[in-house]
């Protein structure tokens, strides 16, 4: 064991029984370390799960500087995978340089994730669709209100079983086509995977549960027109043959699941384009037919089928609210490789092997 256990719980948790919902549960330990100028990272401990102290001074609190990441450990006959934890490494590096905080290489960050996965192996559900959801994040942890880059950090890593992220599990959504508030713009941190770009989209969310959605569709910053996100996914669009999706230049954010579905598009013999793409063209595809289906892409949801847009007062539906085949066979594909069910040509799945202890 590299990462020593501050403290060892006497007693262990109980394992959650029936529905695992999400981010209800958090397993017995947890990861931590600590960045300042003078040591780097040092300090580095498993420690048990549970509150953690700080001083009411800590500039996260007030400024909202940090960075998280999502990725999931997935049980299949007693084997454990990560999917591609090195995305998940770099993202992290590239999300904490726009927010001017520390590097973790990847191999720290793929090292710490492990040895954690491997300590909590049984908390790992291996129920349909359930897996352990992991949960890496950096905070400013200076003792100071004024506003600069703060000269030290805290980096966590806590664990989750998780079930369906949304109740609607892989069957449609409704979603509202957000036209007021906007998630990202140009020089923004709309790539970056920071706290603040959360709490900036609830509003949004918020006000389309309220009208009966579930989520929002992000429209661009700049005109309220070009497609973006959906929710806190990605976005994808098959029209005729070809599916289309938001380009990764500065609002978008580059899923994991993104990437993951786009390489496999070929399997199916479906074209990509990569491109903006308007609300209105959109609406004018479902109108003429052509918009066959739709879905959002991410860690937590995995494939998410949208049912229904609601746009300036009319309701659009697509494929009938039901989900589509492509959607199906993705979600198929893509699960059947992070469960270790289908073969990995890609070379995503990372098994965690039970020696790290
Ligand atoms: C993910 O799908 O990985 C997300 O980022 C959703 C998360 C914010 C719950």
């Amino acid at each position: 064991m590299k990462y020593k256990f501050l403290i060892e719980r006497d007693k262990l948790k109980e394992k959650p029984q029936g529905e695992l919902g999400f981010g209800k549960y958090y397993t017995d330990y947890m990861f931590e370390m600590t960045y300042t100028e003078d040591e780097g990272w040092h300090d580095k401990k498993i420690r048990p799960y549970g509150p953690i102290e700080v001083d009411p001074s800590v500039m996260v609190l007030h400024y909202a500087q940090e960075t998280f990441e999502g990725l999931k450990a997935y049980k299949n006959d007693g084997k454990v995978y990560l999917f591609r934890p090195e995305m998940n490494a770099k993202r992290f590096q590239s999300s904490n340089e726009r927010m001017c905080m520390p590097k973790i290489d990847t191999e720290e960050f793929i090292n710490i994730i492990e040895e954690l996965v491997n300590l909590e192996r049984d908390w790992i559900p291996d129920s349909e669709g359930a897996s352990l959801y992991i949960r890496p994040f950096m905070f400013a942890s200076e003792k100071n209100i004024g506003v600069k880059v703060a000269n030290k950090y805290t980096f966590l890593v806590s664990l989750s079983p998780v079930g369906q992220y949304y109740k609607e599990g892989i069957n449609p959504v409704k979603i509202y086509v957000e036209d007021k508030y906007i998630r990202a713009a140009q020089g923004g941190t709309g790539f970056v995977k920071c706290g603040g770009n959360y709490a900036a989209s609830l509003i949004a969310q918020q006000r389309a549960e309220e009208m009966g959605y579930t989520q929002v569709l992000w429209l661009d910053g700049k005109e309220r027109k070009y497609v973006e996100e959906v929710g806190s996914m990605n976005a994808m669009f098959l029209i005729d043959d070809t599916i289309y999706t938001a380009p990764i230049d500065g609002t978008v954010l580059p899923g994991v699941t993104r990437d993951s579905v786009i390489k496999l598009l070929d399997e199916f013999d479906v074209k990509l384009k990569e491109e903006h793409f308007t609300i209105d063209f959109l609406i004018d595809m479902i109108e003429e037919g052509r918009l066959k289906e739709a879905f959002g892409t991410g860690t937590a949801a995995v494939i998410s089928p949208i049912g229904e847009l609601g746009y300036k007062g009319n309701s659009y539906i697509i494929n009938e609210f039901k989900t589509g085949d492509l959607t199906k066979k993705l979600y198929d594909r893509l699960t059947g490789i992070q469960y270790g069910r289908l073969e990995d040509k890609y070379g995503w799945r990372r098994e965690v092997k039970n020696d790290h202890c």
